[in-house]
């Protein structure tokens, strides 16, 4: 088994195959998953058997509130786009649940159909976007909370999913339940489950704002912190081909997935994975 380093953020794994991992493999995966955010694998030959079977040797499987589910495997969340569609899901940068109390420790895609061209996933890593930060920033954010929230995504309120895009009729669904739930907040700054290593917890979809903070000054810091996190540096391009697996972590990555195939079919299959409270 190979694991190369990947520009920006995360490493390709090759070498190896998810149906036949031996321990220590596993236990290599799992230290390239804590160390890099995001591990990616090809060639693959996963069933959603195999699929369910792989995320579950890794914590319990969350299943999504709001995407549609695969027919057959409710653990199995469909990420899909079809030709006539025009919006696609994950359109902008954003991490997994980090509106729960305990956001999902990470996901695990595999490519079903993709587009002759286009539909790539951008990542970035909040490891770095935190190691890059000034000092004064560093100090400026180090005991704040941040809120995050599903309802402006999720809700049936002006501008989500649900009012706004064509994802909004049988892809994402259950929008009364993202009106009911509970905004809640997490440091800005964490320290990492697994890695031990600092990462910037806000991101642009689900963070609303500061605790504590006046509204307009909350929206200035993190509109400051996005943009820092933004930054190219930070980022891979992770283009998929059949039999591409990723596997990211919600608490140390962001991830975007591109609209650029308009017309085209991509079909992905997506596992999130039960995660902690954190700190
Ligand atoms: C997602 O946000 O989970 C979807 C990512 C993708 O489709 O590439």
């Amino acid at each position: 088994m190979q694991i190369e380093t990947l520009p920006g953020v995360g490493a390709e794994i090759t070498g190896v195959d998810l149906n036949k991992l031996t321990d220590a493999e596993f236990d290599a995966i799992r230290q390239a998953y804590a160390d890099h955010g995001v591990i990616f694998f090809r060639d693959q030959d996963l069933t959603e058997d195999d699929h369910i079977a792989f995320a579950e040797r890794w914590a319990p499987i969350n299943v999504n509130r709001f995407f549609a589910a695969h027919p057959d495997y409710p653990q199995i969340a469909m990420v899909a786009k079809e030709k006539e569609q025009k919006d696609n899901i994950g359109g902008g940068w954003h991490t997994d649940h980090s509106y729960d109390q305990e956001p999902a420790m990470g996901s695990i895609l595999v490519a079903r159909v993709l587009p002759e061209s286009g539909g790539d996933t951008m990542f970035a890593s909040m490891y770095r976007a935190y190691e890059t930060l000034d000092e004064a920033t560093r100090t400026e954010i180090e005991n704040l909370r941040a809120v995050h929230s599903a309802k402006h995504v999720f809700g049936t309120g002006e501008n989500t999913y649900y009012k706004t895009t064509d994802a909004g009729g049988n892809r994402i669904g259950n929008a009364a339940a993202a009106d009911v739930l509970t905004d809640v907040t997490h440091p800005v700054v964490i320290t990492h489950p697994l890695s031990g290593k600092k990462a910037l917890y806000v991101n642009p979809a689900f963070t609303v704002g500061i605790a504590g903070m006046d509204e307009e000054a909350g929206k200035e810091l993190l509109t400051r912190l996005f943009a820092h996190a933004m930054d190219k540096g930070n980022a891979y391009r992770f283009q998929w081909q059949p039999g591409s697996v990723a596997f990211w972590d919600n608490r140390s990555t962001w991830h975007w997935a591109l609209n650029d195939y308009h017309g085209h079919r991509r079909i992905m299959h997506r596992i999130t994975l039960d995660g902690c409270a954190l700190n």
